[in-house]
């Protein structure tokens, strides 16, 4: 199996758009390795839309931008792996791009092809412009194909937006990770909308084919390509990350790392966050409804690998709340013998819930408590 854990990286497209190029890619490589972030485990370096020529070489391959890419994408990938990080492109299903670069539709093996010559990693693969003729999912099963007779491991991220039920047959693609919704914003509605629409998603997400809930905002204060009305605040960014490592959804950094603030570094950093969501167990999270429920209050739980639980509280809501919840949700007993000792990941602070419940007081609007909890 290719990866057993959500992948982590960095992708060009929320900050940079069009705007891309070579020095662009180093200087974001160089960073990954100078701040940590890619000891954190951040090792996928991604260049989204735009890096394409308009048209195909005479012998019907992509060819790289000769302006922005001048030196081509092989030398590109030395360089990501001399720096002992992976190599990540995009094209799509489609005839063209979503920003209508030349697609890979009807040219699956090739570019598959050229994608290996490049000493590519890893592959999204996005929807826009598909044929009306064919079934996603045939769509998809084409490149998976295309992938595996390569001749090359390059991990395949499919980002058709969970349409035509992308959930029911994902998985016969050979992909190892899928877009479950459509594209993120930086404002908090987009962060609400795509965690309140995975909860019937859940069941699908498993090893080795992860449940993608899209590149993330963190960091980017309301500047670049998917930013809009300021961006959220940091406690939003936080809430945001916590969600996603609890989901176990792909860490793909989406900020301009190189400017990259101390407070989202710190959230981006956090090891124990990261540690629920590289979990090697991939347990399924599932939701908890508290008995006295709110509807935007989110709750879930997911069993790691070695006994614990990862425990997330989430007030999506505008209002603040306060939160209970009783122990026998996650499964555990008053006369089971132990008890919970609960560690939240962002204040440090280690408590034991009373009167065989958990309590959040006053959980502001926007704000999150992500625990690690162990039996003793
Ligand atoms: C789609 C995808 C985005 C991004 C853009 C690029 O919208 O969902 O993640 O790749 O295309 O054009």
């Amino acid at each position: 199996m290719l990866i057993q854990t959500p992948p982590m990286g960095w992708n060009t497209w929320n900050t940079f758009g069009k705007d891309i190029d070579e020095q662009l890619i180093r200087e974001a490589t160089d960073y990954l390795v100078e701040s940590g972030l890619s000891d954190a485990g951040y090792q996928y370096v991604v260049i989204d839309d735009c890096w394409a020529e308009h048209t195909r070489d005479e012998n019907g391959r992509l060819v790289p931008d000769h302006n922005k890419f001048p030196s081509g994408m092989r030398a590109l990938a030395d360089y990501i792996h001399s720096k002992g990080l992976k190599f990540g492109m995009y094209t799509c299903a489609g005839m063209l791009t979503c920003e209508g670069y030349p697609g890979s539709y009807n040219h699956e093996y090739i570019d598959a092809q050229t994608f290996a010559d490049w000493h590519v990693d890893f592959l999204k693969y996005d929807f826009c412009y598909r044929p009306n003729v064919l079934d996603a999912k045939i769509l998809y099963r084409r490149m998976g194909l295309a992938l595996a007779n390569c001749g090359r491991d390059i991990l395949f991220s499919a980002c058709s937006w969970g349409k035509e039920n992308t959930h029911e047959w994902i998985k016969t693609t050979g992909a190892h990770m899928w877009r479950s919704t459509g594209d993120i914003k930086d404002v908090w509605k987009s962060i609400y909308n795509l965690s309140m629409a995975q909860e019937s998603l859940l069941p699908y997400n498993a090893r080795g084919c992860f449940n993608d809930m899209d590149m993330l905002i963190v960091g980017m204060h309301g500047e670049g390509n998917v930013a809009l009305e300021g961006g959220c605040n940091i406690v939003e960014y936080r809430t945001h990350f916590s969600l996603w490592a609890l989901l176990a959804s792909p860490l793909m950094l989406g900020c301009d790392i190189r400017r990259l603030d101390e407070a989202s570094k710190q959230i981006l950093m956090n090891s124990e966050a990261i540690a629920i969501n590289q979990d090697r167990a991939a347990n399924q999270p599932y939701r908890i409804v508290p008995a006295w429920n709110f509807p935007d209050v989110l709750v879930f739980s997911r069993l790691l690998g070695n006994g614990d639980l990862a425990i997330g509280v989430f007030n999506l809501g505008d209002d603040v709340c306060t939160i209970t919840f009783g122990l026998d949700e996650l499964g555990i007993t008053c006369n089971c013998g132990k008890v919970l000792h609960l560690h939240e990941i962002w204040s440090g602070e280690d408590s034991i819930p009373e009167n065989s419940c958990i309590r959040i007081h006053k959980l502001a609007a926007h704000d999150c408590r992500l625990y690690r909890a162990s039996l003793q």
